[in-house]
Order: C-alpha cells, then sequence, then structure tokens
C-alpha cells in the first residue's frame, strides 16, 4: 500500500508544480492584502478568439462598503501554445491599467498582480454602474496557437485611514484623451499616427490643479523602435530585407494643448514577453510588463487659458527623429496606442480661477547623429556593408509657468523637464547580430513639490538571430540574447501625491540582466526543451512615503532563474543594494580584416 500511497502523492505534487508562476517584481500596494473590509470579483473572462471583442460589464462598488482604499487583483492563467499579448482596462472611456500577459507552456502557467486604484476613486465610487472594459486581443487556430487566457479581476476595498496635510483628496474630475467609445462596447485606444490623438475637453471654472496622466507604447513595427534606424538605412544590408525598421530609435510622446507643447516623455523602453528572445522572461517577466508605466505632466500652469469655461484641445502625437528635418522632429511607423486623461482637482471657493505671467520656454530638442558603415571591397571591386555603427544623442529642456490666483489665494506654479537620450547601436552580420547601449534619463519638477525627481534607464541589449529558410521545421530559428538593464526613480508621483496616497518622495531601483539561447522549431512562440538555456537575475528595491500606516514604507525582492524554474526567491520588507546595469562582455565576432 505504501508505495502506491507515495506514488499518488507524488503525481499530486508534480502536477500542483507544472503550473508556472510567472512574476514581475513590484511594490505591493499595502502591508496586508489578506484582511480587507469588503472583496468583489469584478469580473472572469476567457479570451479565445477575441480580437475585436473584449469583456464588456459594469462596475459598481460594494453596498454599504466603508472604505476608502481600492485594489485590483488581475490575475490569469494560460496553457498551450500562443503570443504574448498587450490588454487594456478601461472605465468608461478612461483607461486605468495597461498590461500585457506572459507566454504560456503546454503545461500552463498563471500569475496575479495588484494595482492600487485610489486615484481613480471618483469614477470607482460612482453610485451609477460604471462601463468596465477589458481588451485581450487574442487568437486561436486549430493546433498552431492553442494558449487561451482565463482572467480574473477581483477588488478589495480597504478602510485606509490616511495621515497626509489634507488627507484623502482623489481628483474630483477625470476626463478622458482618448476616441470616448465606450458607448459603443469597445475601447477608446487612439492608434497614431493614423488617429488624431485629439480630445477638447472644459474643464471647470474652479480648476485648482489639473495633471494629464498618458499611457503610450509601439506596436508591430515600433514594438522595438528603440532599435530601429533613420529610414534612410533601412536597406544598409539587402541580404536581409524587412529586417531593419525606419524613423530611428529616438521617440516622444508629446502633450499639446490648443495646438501648443505642454510636455513630453521620451519613454522607458519596455521588453514584452515575447520580445527578443522569448525563452528570456519566464519565469520572470520584464520590467513592467504587467504595468506598463504611465507618466504625468502637471498642466496647472495653463489654467489660465483652461479655466474660461470653453472646450481646449488636448492632443497626443509621437514623433521620432528624421536626419533631414531642420529640427530634427520626424513621423513615426505604424503603430502607438495611447491614451490619456485629466486628472481635475477643484477649488472650494468655487471662483474662477485666473492666471498672469504665463510663459512657455520651450526649445526643439538637440540631436546629434554619427554613422558609421563598416565595408567590403571584394576583389571584383563590388562592395558590400559589412557593419553599422551609430551613435544618436538627444536633449531637451522645456518649462512652462504662471502666477495662479485660485479664491483669495495664489501661487507660483511650473512644469519643468530636462531630458537626454543615448542610443549606440552597433549591426553586424546583415543586423542578424544587433548591439545596444541605451539610457535614457531625465529630471522633472510640478506644482505638487519643490522637490526635482529624476530618473535614469540605461539598457545594454545584444541579439544574434539565426534563421534557417523559410519552411524550415527542423530548428528553422534560434536567438541569442543578453540583457542587462536597470529603471532608477528619484522623487514625487504626482498623481499619488496630489491624492494623499504618497506624501513624500519616493525611490526605485531595479535591474534584470538575462542571458538566454533560445531555439524554436515549428513556431517562434515555443521553444526547444533540451536546447533553450537561460539564466536572469533580478534586484528591486522601493522605499515609498505612503499616506497611511497600512502602506509599505520599504520592500525589496532578489530572484535568480534558471531555465524556466526560480532558483533564488527572496522578498520582504526593507531596501537592498541594487547593483548597476554593466557592460555586456563582447559578444561581436572578430573584427574583420
Ligand atoms: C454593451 O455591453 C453591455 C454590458 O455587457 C450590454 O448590456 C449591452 O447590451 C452592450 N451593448 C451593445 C450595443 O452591444
Ligand atoms: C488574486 O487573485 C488570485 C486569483 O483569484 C488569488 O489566487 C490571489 O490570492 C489573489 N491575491 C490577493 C492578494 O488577493
Ligand atoms: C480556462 O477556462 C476554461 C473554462 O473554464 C477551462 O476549461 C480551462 O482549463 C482554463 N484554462 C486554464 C489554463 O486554466
Ligand atoms: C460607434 O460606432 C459607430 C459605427 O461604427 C460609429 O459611427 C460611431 O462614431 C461610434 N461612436 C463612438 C462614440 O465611438
Ligand atoms: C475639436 O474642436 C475643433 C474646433 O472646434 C474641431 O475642429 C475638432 O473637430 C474637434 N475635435 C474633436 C476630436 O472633437
Ligand atoms: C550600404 O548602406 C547604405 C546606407 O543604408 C545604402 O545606401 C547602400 O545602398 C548600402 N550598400 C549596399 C551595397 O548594399
Ligand atoms: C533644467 O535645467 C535648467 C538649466 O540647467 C535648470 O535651471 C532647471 O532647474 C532644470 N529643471 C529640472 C526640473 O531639473
Ligand atoms: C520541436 O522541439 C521539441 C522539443 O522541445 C521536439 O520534441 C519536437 O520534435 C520538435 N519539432 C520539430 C518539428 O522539430
Ligand atoms: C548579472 O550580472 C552579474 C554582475 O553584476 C553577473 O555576475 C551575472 O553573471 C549576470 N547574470 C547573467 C545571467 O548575465
Ligand atoms: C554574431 O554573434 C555571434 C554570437 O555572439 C557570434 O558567434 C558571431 O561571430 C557574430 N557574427 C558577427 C559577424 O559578428
Ligand atoms: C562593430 O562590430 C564589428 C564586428 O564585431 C567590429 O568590427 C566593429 O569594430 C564594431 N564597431 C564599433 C564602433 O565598435
Amino acid at each position: 500500500m505504501k508505495p502506491l500511497y507515495l506514488g499518488s502523492l507524488l503525481l499530486f505534487i508534480s502536477h500542483a508544480q507544472s503550473i508556472l508562476e510567472v512574476i514581475q517584481a513590484a511594490t505591493p500596494p499595502r502591508l496586508d492584502l489578506s484582511t480587507p473590509t469588503c472583496k468583489q470579483y469584478v469580473f472572469t473572462h476567457e479570451f479565445g478568439n477575441s480580437y475585436g471583442s473584449p469583456y464588456v460589464g459594469y462596475y459598481i462598488p460594494p453596498p454599504d462598503c466603508v472604505y476608502s482604499t481600492t485594489i485590483f487583483n488581475l490575475s490569469a492563467a494560460s496553457r498551450g501554445r500562443q503570443y504574448d499579448r498587450l490588454a487594456t482596462l478601461w472605465l468608461g472611456d478612461v483607461e486605468v491599467w495597461r498590461t500585457s500577459t506572459a507566454m504560456p507552456t503546454q503545461t500552463g502557467i498563471h500569475w496575479s498582480f495588484q494595482k492600487d486604484m485610489t486615484i481613480w476613486d471618483s469614477l470607482l465610487r460612482s453610485q451609477d454602474p460604471q462601463k468596465i472594459i477589458f481588451e485581450l486581443n487574442n487568437i486561436i487556430d486549430g493546433d498552431r496557437y492553442t494558449g487561451f487566457f482565463n482572467v480574473t479581476l477581483e477588488a478589495l476595498y480597504f478602510d485606509d485611514v490616511y495621515e497626509g496635510k489634507d488627507g484623502l483628496h482623489p481628483a474630483e474630475y477625470i476626463y478622458a484623451i482618448s476616441t470616448r467609445s465606450s458607448s459603443n462596447n469597445t475601447t477608446s485606444l487612439f492608434s497614431l499616427p493614423g488617429d488624431s490623438g485629439v480630445a477638447n475637453l472644459t474643464l471647470p471654472r474652479n480648476t485648482r490643479t489639473a495633471v494629464v496622466s498618458i499611457m503610450a507604447s509601439g506596436n508591430a513595427a515600433e514594438e522595438f523602435w528603440f532599435t530601429n534606424v533613420p529610414t534612410e538605412y533601412i536597406n544598409t544590408f539587402p541580404e536581409n530585407e524587412g529586417w531593419l525598421y525606419g524613423y530611428s530609435p529616438f521617440r516622444e510622446v508629446q502633450l499639446l494643448i490648443d495646438g501648443q507643447l505642454a510636455g513630453v516623455s521620451w519613454p522607458f523602453p519596455i521588453l514584452f514577453t515575447g520580445g527578443v528572445d522569448p525563452g528570456a522572461w519566464r519565469p520572470i517577466v520584464g520590467i513592467d510588463a504587467y504595468e506598463l508605466p504611465s507618466f504625468e505632466i502637471d498642466v496647472t500652469p495653463w489654467l489660465g487659458v483652461l479655466t474660461d469655461g470653453e472646450p481646449h484641445s488636448f492632443a497626443l502625437r509621437v514623433v521620432g527623429y528624421d536626419t533631414s528635418a531642420k529640427d530634427g522632429i520626424g513621423p513615426i511607423g505604424e503603430n502607438w496606442w495611447v491614451s490619456g486623461s485629466v486628472f481635475v482637482w477643484i477649488s472650494e471657493t468655487g471662483e474662477q480661477t485666473t492666471a498672469e505671467n504665463f510663459e512657455r520656454d520651450i526649445l526643439s530638442p538637440s540631436f546629434d547623429f554619427q554613422p558609421t558603415l563598416g565595408t567590403r571591397t571584394a576583389e571584383s571591386g563590388t562592395v558590400t556593408n559589412t557593419s553599422f555603427y551609430y551613435t544618436l544623442t538627444a536633449t531637451r529642456s522645456l518649462r512652462v509657468s504662471s502666477k495662479i490666483t485660485t479664491g483669495r489665494h495664489s501661487r507660483l506654479v511650473s512644469w519643468s523637464q530636462n531630458v537626454s537620450y543615448s542610443n549606440i547601436q552597433n549591426m553586424t552580420d546583415s543586423a542578424f547580430n544587433q548591439s545596444l547601449k541605451m539610457v535614457s534619463s531625465g529630471t522633472y519638477s510640478s506644482s505638487a513639490s519643490n522637490l526635482v525627481s529624476r530618473y535614469t534607464y540605461p539598457m545594454n541589449l545584444f541579439s544574434a538571430y539565426k534563421v534557417q529558410s523559410e519552411g524550415a521545421t527542423t530548428n528553422p530559428g534560434s536567438v541569442l540574447c543578453l540583457v542587462d538593464r536597470s529603471k532608477l526613480n528619484d522623487g514625487i508621483s504626482i498623481l499619488p501625491f496630489f491624492t494623499g496616497t504618497s506624501v513624500g518622495p519616493e525611490s526605485l531601483k531595479t535591474r534584470q540582466n538575462v542571458t538566454s539561447n533560445y531555439h524554436w522549431n515549428s513556431t517562434i512562440v515555443e521553444g526547444t526543451v533540451g536546447l533553450d538555456t537561460m539564466d536572469g537575475e533580478l534586484w528591486f528595491s522601493s522605499s515609498v512615503s505612503p499616506g497611511t500606516r497600512s502602506g509599505v514604507q520599504s520592500y525589496h525582492h532578489y530572484a535568480k532563474e534558471k531555465d524556466d524554474a526560480l532558483v533564488v526567491d527572496d522578498e520582504g520588507w526593507g531596501t537592498i543594494p541594487v547593483p548597476s546595469t554593466e557592460p555586456l562582455p563582447v559578444v561581436e565576432g572578430e573584427p574583420e580584416v
């Protein structure tokens, strides 16, 4: 009897272990999530062949629940063969969460992620049912792409006491900069460059503070925008036609108010779970894959213009670098998905806000581009390109300020940004080998605080592809990928700060380095057991200034992964040292003679 019993126990254990938990490091939204005051399932939905068919339902807060904090817990399970997918969550016309999926295995994966939703309190608390839309465009086609995504969204409510100067004070109004299509049961994303990116909005006359929050990410020819080349270089290696995408590796997301630039973002480069090398991102996904970052622009200095009771245009635009344009600014490829929202706090006096001394100090970015083509001349005299090395650097400064009067109170407000960017690439082997050394960094300051906030995003990436002839079923391709990158933030999180969920500066240091060797056979989405190898390491350390005693002060996570498994997984309160991103070991071939 005993062996049989042991046998079935082992079977049980191995079944439980075969569901792989795929994680992203993130600061938990609260010290304890296990004892909510109230809790409800918002939806559970299976995304099969779901292109253009989002989940559409209604959100109503639980009746008679006394709460201040709302936390969403999004979970997903998948099994089979499938690409990574982007997904967006909407309350009406306002996008509140942009996420992406992990890539499944034949034995199944699972993940869950929690996000504090309290900044959207005025949308969430509405007693009129709020339309909730979750779009996850997935494809199931017979026996090739078989992975469904089963998604569950749960809401947890806590009655936290906020102890900041003004307690908890979420924005009174939130307006969408989107296509505003929820009445048609669809999401409201702008697809750039095709769509207008414009919404005309009328703000309350007594607006005291206004902040625009923007989500933007590149898809298709724009997914790896940071590895793109200036358009005139896409045919550098004619034997590898279609491999290089154009419009440069520089992108600027812009906010324009009545046609005038109000602020920019030089975006964080997201690597999705199918990105560069699908073997590199399991069981630890790339930084921010489950919660794509938004960025905020304080438009309070514009209130003199915006509080006249008339509609004003808020436009979102994405531009690239063009070597031949006078100001360097050029178009982009297809496509960027963008949306925004304007968070508005009003003054209790009810009087119209006025402003004087409105100043805009905005210069075009300055660019420096230095290309070097390596060539070889055959005995016949034929010249071919053997390498393409280039550096592109850019900087920009802008500042908008005014003196705002709300009621009897006057204050000087400003939005100021200094951003810089450097992108160095070397392409060899017809660009099948590509190395990238990129750093995007900057500072900003807003009307929230005198503190200057700063960020640095270094990324070193090398990939070497071997692609056999089309139609090959045995080892049609492989990729060696090395990536070492960090995300370092220090400063004020503008929306949580104005909301009162954060009362001071925050600091985040995270680094991820991965070496992966991936071989696909019949489809690129599935690797080859026995040939694939992966080693990775992740450091995450944060310190936060929560507005409530139930909030997290500091948190760390260190993990090490090997071949689809975590071999070290250490998380807890308190910070840890995070080593800096390092140059990659030399992986190019020998210099050619
Ligand atoms: C929109 O979605 C809601 C919620 O699922 C549903 O009740 C309604 O019938 C849908 N409207 C249309 C036009 O499909
Ligand atoms: C999130 O939801 C998943 C699935 O329902 C559940 O397993 C997990 O415990 C939840 N996490 C929290 C913090 O509630
Ligand atoms: C997804 O849900 C369906 C229907 O409930 C179920 O048959 C399937 O096993 C689920 N898939 C996963 C990976 O949990
Ligand atoms: C709803 O769909 C119809 C038909 O496609 C379209 O004409 C209309 O503009 C859409 N409305 C919104 C608000 O997106
Ligand atoms: C915004 O207003 C302008 C001027 O009235 C108008 O031309 C434009 O079509 C409007 N755009 C949208 C998206 O409503
Ligand atoms: C070498 O690269 C340059 C720049 O992309 C291109 O104009 C030229 O045609 C290439 N030469 C060959 C022989 O492919
Ligand atoms: C941007 O740079 C200018 C000039 O160096 C400086 O005066 C300003 O304080 C900087 N702003 C921020 C937000 O760092
Ligand atoms: C693909 O790789 C798997 C090993 O992971 C192997 O079992 C299978 O036979 C391969 N398929 C083809 C068509 O080579
Ligand atoms: C990550 O970087 C550290 C050096 O800080 C190095 O020791 C380690 O081997 C690297 N891991 C991988 C998988 O590249
Ligand atoms: C491409 O990279 C691979 C892997 O590092 C290396 O073996 C090969 O020599 C490189 N080829 C060239 C032309 O640089
Ligand atoms: C680019 O890589 C090639 C091949 O490894 C090498 O010969 C060349 O020196 C590299 N260029 C630069 C500027 O590093």
